[in-house]
């Protein structure tokens, strides 16, 4: 079987290969390498044994997809990575986001009605739902309003994907991620920054490498235990697994409906606090943390309900916060040539 991986260089497409080629998948990675290095492709042959075929692609471009396909027959399946995912460059930069997030999507989803490629699985996320009026959340809770561009981005996204199963004969799985974090055992992969980041855990391990001089801890007044915000952190590899699981549901036909959509979760939600204690206690590093001001736009807690994803696809996360916080060092040591 053989699988188109769109933004397979990057953080979760990297690990995901990892899975799929371990499952004996033949993997074709497309990824225009704007935000991953090509790195990624060697390491993950020393990771499985079998370097994956790689193009670098702008899928936001309609000739080069189409090209992609036409050299590529015979592909069973699309797994869809590649998007821009900053939230802050997405408020200052929306049209970036629509034309890049949206317009790829709609150049595969041609190119797979075309070529006729059934199956997909679309990386959503937890964003879609905002604020949670109920916890844990569910895959029925209502959708809110984005909170940012990129946000929309996934909202219109799974609408568009929605909308085309129904007029043709797209299937696909709709996985809304909480909050992915760690890296493979090996050190080999890993998430790979752009500049200063923007998520919890890579500022933790920059701190701690001494890249950053403190993480900034983003509000301690928020309505939890501790006071600072609670999120689903879930380990990445848990997550690329899930991926591998929804691509064979649907070759194999076990899809219940047209389009899908599971939380993936691990259904435990801790706070940053926790997460920086787990990290100090995995790696006997002392993190340098101040609290400041809550960042705008954050929710205060989500976690998910992970029943729905655990009964269909008979999948659970397995891997803890320890397990997550010290694979994420080892990766930043491994960066730094430690
Ligand atoms: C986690 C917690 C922060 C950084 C975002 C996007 C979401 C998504 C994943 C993208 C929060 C706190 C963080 C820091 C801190 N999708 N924090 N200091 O905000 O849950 O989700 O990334 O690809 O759409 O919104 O993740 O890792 O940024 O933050 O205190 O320097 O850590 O306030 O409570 P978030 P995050």
């Amino acid at each position: 079987m053989k699988i188109l991986v769109t933004g397979g260089t990057g953080y979760i497409g990297s690990h995901t290969v990892v899975e799929l080629q371990k499952k004996g998948f033949e993997v074709i990675i497309a990824d225009n390498l704007s935000n991953s290095s090509i790195d990624v492709v060697d390491n993950i042959g020393r990771i499985t044994g079998i370097k994956p075929l790689f193009e670098k692609t702008d899928l936001s471009e309609p000739e080069p997809t189409q090209d992609l396909f036409r050299r590529y027959p015979g592909l069973n399946a699309v797994i869809h990575f590649a998007a821009f995912k900053a939230v802050g460059e997405s408020v200052m930069q929306p049209l970036k986001y629509y034309r890049n997030n949206l317009g790829s999507l709609m150049n595969l989803l041609r190119e797979m009605e075309t070529h006729g490629i059934r199956d997909m699985v679309f990386s959503s996320s937890c964003t879609v739902y905002g604020q949670p009026d109920i916890l844990p959340v569910t895959e029925s809770a209502p959708v809110k309003k984005a909170a940012s561009p990129y946000g929309n981005t996934k909202q219109i996204a799974e609408e568009i994907i929605t909308d085309v199963s129904k007029v043709n004969a797209l299937q696909a799985i709709l996985l809304r991620y909480f909050n992915p974090i760690g890296a493979h055992e090996s050190a080999l992969i890993g998430e790979l920054p752009l500049g200063i980041p923007n998520n919890l855990m890579p500022f933790i391990t920059q701190t701690a490498i001494g890249k950053r001089d403190f993480l900034s801890v983003f509000g301690k007044d928020y309505p939890t235990p501790d006071g600072t915000a609670i999120r689903d952190y879930i380990h990445v590899v848990d997550l690329a697994q899930a991926h591998v699981i929804a691509i064979e549901r649907m070759l194999e036909g076990k899809n219940k409906q047209k389009v899908e959509v599971f939380n993936l979760g691990t259904g435990i939600g801790y706070s940053v606090m926790d997460v920086i204690k787990s990290f100090e206690r995995t790696t006997n590093v002392k993190l340098a943390y101040r609290f400041v001001e809550r960042r705008p736009g954050d929710v205060e807690k989500v976690w998910a309900d992970t029943e729905f994803a655990n009964r269909e696809l008979g999948w659970k996360a397995r891997r803890g916060l320890d397990e997550m916080t010290l694979s994420a060092w080892r990766w930043e040591q491994r960066l730094a040539g430690l």
